[in-house]
């Protein structure tokens, strides 16, 4: 099916998925764990939570299921999704399948957490606090902040070191201590996310998070089970950018892991907690061409994907690769544009300055790498509907996925 039956059959604009690249993406977390896991001794898992945040449509989900991996939940909605994935109906404690990794959610949020039994992450001594009131003699994990400069593609998703709102840090772990203990609270394992989207330059700052995060973990946390190091592993956005190389973070990571476990016999599983690196490649999203005006001696190519529909270029910079799709043979010269959407905001910007065929209304765009952080993020703002969602079979059919939303 060409990119306009599909706009003509599902409406325009549109999520679309392949199923190939999602399984494949998939099979390369299961591999990476698997890589781990043989090099450490027997009586030690590695798990691969699935960060349901990056895209929690319920098929992806069950991709993400059947390759062999667990999932993460960060609000009850995730919960929900997560229960339906794994067939489970009330108490669900098996932490090698769900967490609960949460920050600032209210006491009514900890009370659904606590009902389903799902292990929770909290993230400062003040939830420790709350959560030990309400359930005391319980298993809780804590959020740490290492405390390096973590590693992410903006400020506003690195999550470790002095400004980020996450984790508790080192020089508050012996009041942390004093509140488990108020409450009997047993502290099972410990967290930490560096954030978001690291690749082969930035796997030593990386490493040293991680390095960072073990040192707390060894002077503070006897008697922990499991340590999670969260996501972060970065796809290229860019063309001149190359995919991570995970063997390298495999490389890198092992003898750090296998020291840990020789002096500490209580860890009995390691977790990682990727997100993006699962759907993002696999997703595109489509629109068509609404408008086009040269102004002031630029050229802007409106379409109908605003900021409602991917958040990412105009909330963090992002660059996504833009392709233009010709709705019928035409000549026309390249030129610098900018695609922008149809939201009345002057940042709704989809991407700056990008050397194109100049097109034409009624051309269609394809949006590259918007699986991750793309629908999820995306809104009703400016009152319009989300867009509906296809996945691309491995046979080659489409799967409608999701349906448009209809705003009553
Ligand atoms: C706690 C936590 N875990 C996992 C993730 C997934 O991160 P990524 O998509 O970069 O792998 C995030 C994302 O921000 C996060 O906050």
């Amino acid at each position: 099916m060409n990119v306009f039956d599909l706009l003509d059959k599902y409406g325009s604009p549109l999520y679309v998925y392949d199923e190939a690249i999602l399984k494949n993406r998939c099979q390369q977390m299961k591999e990476f764990s698997n890589q781990l896991e043989k090099g450490l001794p027997n009586n030690i898992s590695v798990q691969m939570h699935y960060s349901q945040k990056a895209n929690s449509n319920l098929e992806i989900l069950s991709i993400v299921k059947d390759s062999g991996l667990s999932v993460d939940c960060m609000s009850p909605y995730e919960l929900m999704q997560a229960k339906k994935l794994f067939n489970y109906s009330d108490n669900y404690s098996d932490s090698d399948k769900l967490l609960y990794v949460c920050n600032n959610i209210s006491s009514h949020e900890m009370k659904t957490v606590h009902e389903n039994g799902v292990l929770i992450c909290l993230d400062s001594i003040s939830q420790v606090e709350t959560w030990g009131m309400l359930f005391p003699n319980t298993e809780i994990m804590v959020r740490i902040n290492p405390g390096t400069s973590g590693v992410g593609h903006s400020k506003k998703v690195v999550t470790s070191g002095k400004e980020t709102k996450f984790g508790i840090s080192e020089a508050n772990i012996p009041e942390l201590f004093s509140v488990a203990s108020k409450y009997n609270l047993h502290i099972k394992g410990v967290h930490w996310h560096l954030g978001s989207l690291f690749l082969d330059d930035k796997i030593n700052n990386y490493i040293e998070g991680v390095k960072s995060g073990l040192e707390i973990v060894k002077k503070y946390f006897s008697g922990v089970e499991i340590v999670d190091l969260g996501g972060g592993f970065g796809v290229p956005y860019k063309p001149d950018e190359k995919p991570l190389t995970l063997s390298i973070v495999v490389q890198e990571l092992l003898p750090i892991l296998q020291n840990v476990v020789q002096d500490f016999k209580s860890i009995k599983s390691f977790k990682f907690e990727p997100g993006r690196f699962i759907p993002c490649e696999a997703g595109s999203l489509i629109g068509e061409v609404t408008a086009i005006k040269h102004e002031n001696g630029i050229i802007w190519v409106g379409t109908d994907i605003g900021m409602n529909q991917l958040v990412r270029p105009s909330m963090y910079g992002s660059y996504h690769e833009i392709e233009v799709v010709k709705h019928t043979q035409y000549d026309s010269p390249k030129a610098m544009v900018n695609f922008v959407g149809n939201v009345c905001e002057s940042g709704d910007i989809l991407g700056k300055e990008r050397l194109v065929f100049i097109p034409k209304v009624g051309d269609a765009v394809i949006v590259h790498n918007a699986g991750a952080y793309g629908y999820s993020m995306a809104s009703n703002y400016t009152g319009r509907p989300r867009p509906a969602e296809v996945m691309v079979k491995d046979d080659g059919t489409y799967k409608l996925i999701r349906k448009a939303e209809i705003l009553n």
